[in-house]
């Protein structure tokens, strides 16, 4: 019985250091001490061990046991260890590596633009009034002084939706409800979206302007260009400067292009600015009587300025797109380069 028991010690410890992992310690540890393992046997048979040698074989059964659990414990506890070396290992963290740059969205470049424009406007006390892409023919015409039969019409080529409804040309129809809805002192901007029947490589059916109206006693041209002078140098640096060229427009008199001069080359004439210095940014006026006596102002007292900017030309030009498509293609490898 004594070297049958010391057999199964010793498998049991041969096995034991032989197990590579704690899964197969547990298959041991069951068939030598589990309820139909090796040892559990051993002491099922005492009964046939005569009475008086039982205590004998059960204090070498119990030893064999203690023996072989100690071993035990002991060969869990370094598979235990390194098990959790393993771990450590695999989950190792280098704290020295360049990060994994999360990706990250960013607002459209007409979005960026129309959120710096209308910061911009904002500090300079401009209220923002949304007006709506479906307009009357009377809002985005007739009201602005351009009536049915008017020249200047075919100026914009325009969406009908009905003789009455149209998409609006543009963001000026804003100014008559403004006008209509409040008495001045009028200090507003309206962005949005626009339409057209134009497409090339500057102009697209859809695009967007901001509108600014003020309107309030002794308004005149010199508020407008003092106030686009502070505009200009926040959106394209503070040594830009602007000039007024006479223009047109049937809601403004005098009505003006207002250029800026090249920020990229300083005015000497660049590429950008066609080798003149100067860049078409957009077209103001001051508001003509008809439209502000339309709008039941008292021109007598009240005057005013308006002017309206396109977005995507912004945009281009301070981003250096060369085609309006780029802004409406959502090509990820072009709006990802821009993030102001
Ligand atoms: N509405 C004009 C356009 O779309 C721009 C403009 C606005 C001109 C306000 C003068 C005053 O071309």
């Amino acid at each position: 019985m004594k070297e049958k028991l010391q057999k199964i010690r010793e498998r049991a410890i041969a096995e034991i250091q032989n197990s590579d992992g704690l899964e197969k310690l547990g298959e041991v540890r069951n068939t030598i001490l589990g309820k139909k393992g090796e040892l559990t046997a051993v002491l099922k048979g005492m009964k046939d061990v005569p009475p008086e040698d039982r205590p004998k074989v059960g204090q070498w059964v119990n030893e064999t046991r203690e023996a072989i659990e100690s071993i035990l414990a002991e060969q869990t506890k370094k598979l235990e260890a390194e098990a959790l070396r393993l771990r450590y290992e695999a989950e190792k963290i280098d704290v020295t590596m360049p990060a994994v740059k999360p990706a990250k969205g960013n607002l459209h470049p007409i979005t960026q633009v129309r959120n710096q424009l209308t910061d911009i406007f904002a500090s300079m006390g401009f209220e923002i009034y949304e007006g709506t892409e479906i307009e009357t023919d009377y809002y985005n015409f007739t009201a602005l002084n351009t009536p049915q039969d008017h020249p200047a019409r075919d100026m914009q080529d325009t969406f009908y939706l009905s003789p009455e409804f149209l998409l609006r040309t543009q963001t000026s129809a804003g100014q008559i409800h403004v006008m209509e809805a409040k008495k001045p002192p009028i200090k507003i901007i309206s962005p949005g979206k626009v339409f057209r029947s134009d497409d090339d490589a500057t102009h697209s059916p859809m695009f967007t302007q901001m509108e600014g109206l003020v309107v309030d006693k002794g308004i005149t041209l010199c508020d407008l260009k003092g106030m686009l002078d502070e505009f200009v140098k926040k959106i394209f640096g503070k040594n830009v400067t602007t000039r007024l060229r006479p223009s047109y427009f049937p809601f403004t008199e005098p009505s003006v292009e207002v250029d800026v001069s090249c920020f990229q080359c300083g005015g000497k004439g660049c590429k950008l600015c066609k080798g003149t210095g100067w860049i078409e940014v957009l077209g103001a006026g001051v508001v003509n009587n008809k439209v502000l006596e339309g709008c039941g102002v008292d021109t007598n007292e009240y005057s005013g300025f308006a002017f309206g900017i396109g977005i995507e030309r912004i945009a281009m030009l301070k981003y250096g797109i060369n085609n309006i498509k780029l802004l409406f293609e959502s090509d990820l490898r072009v709006l990802n380069q821009i993030d102001d």
